[in-house]
């Protein structure tokens, strides 16, 4: 059993989400998927017409949606006033001006303060939490119990994510794939406000030659010699 938080942060591809799903149902905590609260909000800008670069109007669409992000990690969801956006939020479109729109300070203040709300809710309901994304151990929650940086080699990163595209239903190349993460990597790392970094006293944990199974493994083991 899971008491507290673990913070698990690093770029795509490197198997971060299904590991920290699977975490969470096993250790039975909740599970929070701090990714697609930024990807919902940049869905909700493409459909409202609204350039991802304008940072006014981002703010504003930001400051009126209803976006309620589940914890369950048996099934994680995300609505959008209401409607389940849990496909739409995978799409191209949105993955690529997904950087833009979460490198605006006032989004990132919004979604940290819903975010810091639902784990508050959830360690009072289920005592535990592992939260996933690129700023939980810098700024989300800098006192986690535990933090760990995942990372991988970009080639490996963008075959993992090929292949969970193509097993999706949405065709994409490993080539095009590697692309699209080094571009996300750039532009979420070197932007001005909590950029994708490791904190401090984070365990790094590269998975470059690990499957789902052995990221699984090291992740409890990290747990446990912290419990
Ligand atoms: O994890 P996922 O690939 O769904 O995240 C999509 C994008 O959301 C990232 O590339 C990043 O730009 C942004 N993000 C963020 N901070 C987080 C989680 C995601 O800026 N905590």
């Amino acid at each position: 059993e899971l008491r507290g938080v673990v913070a698990l942060d690093g770029p795509s591809g490197t198997g971060k989400s299904s590991a920290a799903r699977r975490l969470a149902a096993s250790l039975g905590a909740r599970y929070l998927d701090t990714g697609a609260m930024y990807r919902a909000v940049t869905l909700a800008v493409l459909r409202a017409g609204v350039d991802p670069a304008d940072a006014e109007r981002v703010t504003e669409v930001a400051r009126t949606l209803r976006l309620v992000q589940g914890s369950d990690p048996q099934r994680s969801t995300t609505t959008l006033d209401g409607t389940d956006v849990g496909t739409d939020i995978r799409g191209p479109e949105v993955t690529l001006a997904v950087s833009p729109v979460s490198a605006v300070p006032q989004v990132r203040e919004l979604l940290v303060a819903q975010q810091r709300a639902i784990i508050a809710a959830a360690l009072e309901d289920a005592g535990g939490i592992v939260v996933e994304g690129r700023d939980i151990g810098t700024v989300v929650v800098p006192d986690a119990e535990l933090k760990v940086y995942l990372t991988a080699d970009a080639q490996a990163r963008a075959q993992r994510r090929t292949r969970q595209d193509n097993a999706s239903g949405r065709t994409s190349t490993v080539d095009a794939t590697l692309a699209d993460v080094q571009r996300r990597d750039a532009y979420d790392s070197s932007r001005a406000v909590s950029p994708l970094r490791p904190a401090e006293d984070a365990v790094e944990l590269d998975t470059t030659s690990l499957d789902l199974a052995g990221v699984l493994a090291a992740l409890v083991d990290l747990v446990e010699q912290r419990g």
